[in-house]
């Protein structure tokens, strides 16, 4: 479905990231995303930060798009394509914690507000930790980590994950973040016996399953993710390696 929204609010979250609220005329589940575009930019994917009737994206500011759509107001048109992607399955009862690091928690929030599970939100400093009122309004538990120890748990999210998970025993994590965090909270997932829905991001053109520039060891990032279980991640060789970039360029996470 695409349409022209029309933008209600927007607010700032911090020092780069604003959320944008509208309405639209389909429904879409936690962890699906959408294209956004306006007269002036390329169409980027953004995660739906918000799902029920008014619904929002959370946009942090990194480079000429996301500085475009910073522009937006009240009143103003969004060209939104969408909704695209699985989403979170939190139906079957288990025990879940829910992570989000940096702006992966735009992701994250609606599985939050839907479950009320336990969360993590992690970031570099506090300055970094967004959308903290949503989280302590619906999750049972809110637990915060900074990479500087200027707020709540001194560390990273995984190590904050390590802690919790020897306190309260979860089956399930689902996460949203950089591709280093998921890579080392799978590691600890797989060392720890906990299954886990991670979401991935990757270079994205049509969000449609179409184009293949999401493409990732055969699976679509856009139709068959962006959220995958910890049995399809286990077959991907270039999770938390590498990605490709908008000219098909190989761009490493880190060595290996
Ligand atoms: C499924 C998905 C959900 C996302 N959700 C959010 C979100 O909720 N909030 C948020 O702030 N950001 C989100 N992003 C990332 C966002 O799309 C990029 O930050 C944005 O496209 C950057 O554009 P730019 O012109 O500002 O920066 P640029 O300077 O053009 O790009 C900076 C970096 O952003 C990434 N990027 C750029 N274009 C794309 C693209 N078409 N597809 C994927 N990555 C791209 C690349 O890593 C690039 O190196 C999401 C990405 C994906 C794939
Ligand atoms: S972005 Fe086109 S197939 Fe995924």
């Amino acid at each position: 479905m695409s349409e022209f929204v029309k933008v209600l609010n927007v607010t700032e979250n911090n020092y780069d990231t604003k959320t944008i609220e509208f309405e639209t005329s389909f429904d879409a589940r936690p962890g699906q995303f959408v294209m956004v575009w306006r007269p002036g930019m390329e169409e980027i994917p953004m995660s739906l930060s918000a799902t029920g009737k008014v619904k929002s994206i959370s946009v942090k500011r990194i480079g000429p798009d996301t500085e475009f759509l910073h522009q937006i107001k009240a009143g103003d048109t969004l060209g939104i394509r969408g909704p695209y992607g699985n989403g979170y399955d939190l139906s079957d009862g288990r025990k879940y914690l829910i992570i989000g690091g940096g702006i992966g928690t735009a992701s994250i929030m609606p599985a939050v507000e839907a479950s009320g599970a336990d969360t993590i939100i992690g970031g570099r400093s506090e300055a970094d930790l967004v959308l903290r009122d949503r989280a302590e309004k619906a999750a049972k538990n809110v637990w915060y980590s900074t990479d500087d120890g200027s707020f709540g748990f001194h560390g990273n999210t995984v190590q904050l994950f390590r802690e919790k998970q020897a306190e309260n025993h979860y089956d399930c994590v689902v996460a949203c973040g950089p591709e280093v965090m998921l890579f080392f909270l799978y590691k600890a997932c797989e060392e720890l016996g906990v299954d886990c829905q991670l979401s991935l991001e990757r270079h994205m053109k049509c969000g449609a399953g179409v184009c293949g520039c999401c493409v990732m060891d055969g699976q679509r990032v856009c139709k068959d993710g962006p959220v995958f279980s910890k049995s399809q991640i286990a077959q991907l060789k270039d999770f938390g390696v590498q990605k490709r970039d908008e000219c098909g360029r190989v761009v490493k996470f880190r060595k290996g």
